[in-house]
């Protein structure tokens, strides 16, 4: 389904009666949105390249090291896009992908050559079928900004790794990295809180994964031996300014919740917002941050 109905669920419901969301309302909430919308993600993040051409997946997937046969973790997998990169790049790499989400690991099963991957619906906070010590990295692309609790995930990471392994998150880099994406952020939650005034009060996952520092002192709490680092970087759009309007858009879960109206609305002032002057043409830049943790 891609017609863009407001989404509602429990977690909406509770910002509604101003109270704040649990662990099940936010898991409800994105299970909707992943149901409603699968591959979204993808078809955003593979349309931004950094400056040397790199789709933010290309980036997470370096910190795999070439030329070894290794066991590799896609947590929150989504549709398979990392899997498949690892897949056709890295000849010998045992690849399984975890997510919670039914509709995006059926995108996954369909995109990925048959046999390129161990597939399996679960929970990060709760990976059961994966051995202790059996991973030699784990990559999550713009998934761990959405966990609550986190610090489960952390621990499930740690218990899954082999000694000396590695684990790397892609998720929200600082606002200041990428020119006009404040005026981004800002347009689109200036529409959501016209209907929903406590969306951005409270968001979806742990804040503190939002923060390179804070990110670093929650990552250093659950691996106290390892080394952290956490790199920004910018991946940037451009083409038709309503096709760059529409693809930003689709990087912002709070845009699902738009009754049809203002979405129409957010994405006409997304658009002038976005517009390069004197061209039809648009711009549209992200930062991010590569968050590695090496045991
Ligand atoms: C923004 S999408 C990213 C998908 C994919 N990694 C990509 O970048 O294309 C977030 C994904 O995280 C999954 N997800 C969110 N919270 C999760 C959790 N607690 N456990 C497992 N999957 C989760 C969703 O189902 C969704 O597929």
């Amino acid at each position: 389904m891609n017609d863009h109905s407001p989404l509602r669920s429990a977690w909406t419901e509770s910002l509604e009666r101003g109270q704040a969301p649990n662990a099940a309302a936010l898991r409800a909430h994105l299970r909707a949105v992943h149901r409603d919308h699968a591959g979204f993600t993808e078809t955003c993040a593979r349309a931004c390249r950094d400056a040397a051409g790199r789709t933010s997946y290309d980036w997470l997937a370096e910190v795999v090291p070439e030329g070894i046969a290794a066991q590799v973790l896609d947590l929150a997998c989504g549709s398979g896009p990392l899997l498949k990169i690892l897949h056709d790049r890295k000849a010998g790499l045992r690849l399984t992908g975890v997510d919670m989400c039914p509709e995006e690991l059926a995108l996954a099963r369909a995109q990925l050559p048959v046999g390129a991957a161990r597939l399996m619906q679960a929970e990060a906070q709760d990976m059961a079928q994966i051995p202790d010590g059996s991973v030699d990295a784990v990559l999550c692309h713009w998934a761990l900004t959405l966990m609550d609790p986190v610090a489960p995930v952390l621990d499930e990471v740690r218990r899954v790794l082999a000694p000396g392994g590695r684990f790397a998150a892609l998720v929200d880099g600082p606002m200041e990295a990428a020119p006009g994406y404040a005026g981004v952020h800002d347009l689109i939650y200036g529409h959501v809180q016209a209907e929903l005034p406590g969306y951005g009060v409270v968001d979806l996952g742990d804040p503190r994964v939002r923060g390179a520092d804070s990110l670093s002192d929650l990552v250093r709490a659950a691996f106290p031996d390892a080394t952290v680092t956490v790199e920004t970087g910018v991946v940037a759009m451009e083409g038709p300014a309503n096709d760059v309007a529409e693809a930003a858009a689709g990087f912002f879960y709070a845009a699902f919740i738009l009754s049809p109206a203002r979405r129409v609305r957010m994405l006409a002032d997304l658009a002038g917002l976005l517009a390069i002057p004197g061209t039809a043409q648009g711009r549209f830049a992200m930062p991010i941050n590569r968050l590695l943790v090496t045991t």
